[in-house]
C-alpha cells in the first residue's frame, strides 16, 4: 500500500494546523517533519516543541526525519513530544545500532536514512532492526530541489534485499517527489512518499495530495 507523507517544510508555518488538516482530507497517511540542526545539514528548522503542537491537532502518525548530529540526546524529547516514527541518518550516527535501539526503547518506530552518495550496502547490519528505510532523492537541507534519479536503483535494491532476507521494513523516499517522478519511485518499490513542494508549494494542498496519490495508485497498477 502506498502512503503519502507530506513534508511540512514547505507548509505555511503560521497556519500549520490548517495545512495539516487539508492534507489529511486529501488522503495523507503520515505527517513528515524535517528536523535540521545547521550542522549536519546547512539549514535550521523545527524541533520537539513544534512536534508537540502538531500532536494536539492531528491523529496521523508524526514521522520525524532527524538531520542532526547527536541524535541520541534528542530522542527522549521527541518521544515526549509525541513523535511516532523517528529516522536518523546513517552518515550522522557513529553508533547507529545503539541509536536505532534507543528509538525503539522509546516505543517509536525506527528508521534509517541514506544520503544520495551513501550505498545501500552500508545498511546491511541494521536492516533487521528498522521499521523503515528512507532513501534521500536529494541532498538533505532544503525543500523544492531536483529529484536525483540515482536513488531509484537503491529503492529497487532495498526491495530485493527485503525479499531475499525475509525482512519487513518499509521503503520511504524523500526529495523531489512530484507528478513527474512519482511513478518511477513507486514502480521501483517505494511505499511511503514524502512530498513537500509538490503538496504545499502552490495551489490547494488537499487537491495536490489527492492528485499525487492518484498518480501513485496508477503506477502501482502498471507494476502488477
Ligand atoms: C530535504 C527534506 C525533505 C524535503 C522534501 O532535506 O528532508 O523532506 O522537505 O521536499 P520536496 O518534496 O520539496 O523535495
Ligand atoms: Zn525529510
Amino acid at each position: 500500500m502506498i502512503e503519502l507523507a507530506p513534508s511540512i517544510l514547505s507548509a505555511d508555518f503560521a497556519r500549520l494546523a490548517e495545512q495539516v488538516e487539508s492534507v489529511a482530507a486529501g488522503g495523507a497517511a503520515v505527517i513528515h517533519c524535517d528536523v535540521m540542526d545547521g550542522h549536519f545539514v546547512p539549514n535550521l528548522t523545527i524541533g520537539p516543541p513544534v512536534v508537540k503542537s502538531l500532536r494536539k491537532v492531528t491523529g496521523l502518525p508524526l514521522d520525524c526525519h532527524l538531520m542532526i548530529e547527536n541524535a541520541d540526546e534528542f530522542i527522549p524529547a521527541f518521544a515526549e513530544a509525541g513523535a511516532d516514527w523517528v529516522s536518523v541518518h546513517q552518515e550522522a550516527c557513529v553508533h547507529l545500532n545503539r541509536t536505532l535501539q534507543h528509538i525503539r526503547d522509546h516505543q517509536m518506530q525506527a528508521g534509517v536514512v541514506i544520503n544520495p552518495a551513501t550505498p545501500v550496502e552500508t545498511l546491511t547490519e541494521v536492516l533487521d532492526m528498522v521499521d523503515y528505510v528512507l532513501v534521500m532523492s536529494v541532498n538533505p537541507g532544503f525543500g523544492a530541489q531536483k529529484f536525483l534519479p540515482g536513488s531509484v536503483h537503491k529503492i529497487r535494491r532495498l526491495a530485493e534485499l527485503r525479499r531475499q532476507r525475509g525482512l519487513s521494513y518499509r521503503i520511504e523516499v524523500d526529495g523531489g517527489v512530484a507528478l513527474d517522478t512519482v511513478a518511477e519511485v513507486v514502480r521501483a518499490g517505494a511505499e511511503i512518499l514524502v512530498a513537500g513542494n509538490a503538496v504545499f508549494g502552490k495551489g490547494d494542498p488537499k487537491q495536490n495530495a489527492e492528485t499525487l496519490l492518484k498518480a501513485a495508485a496508477e503506477a502501482t497498477l502498471e507494476k502488477v
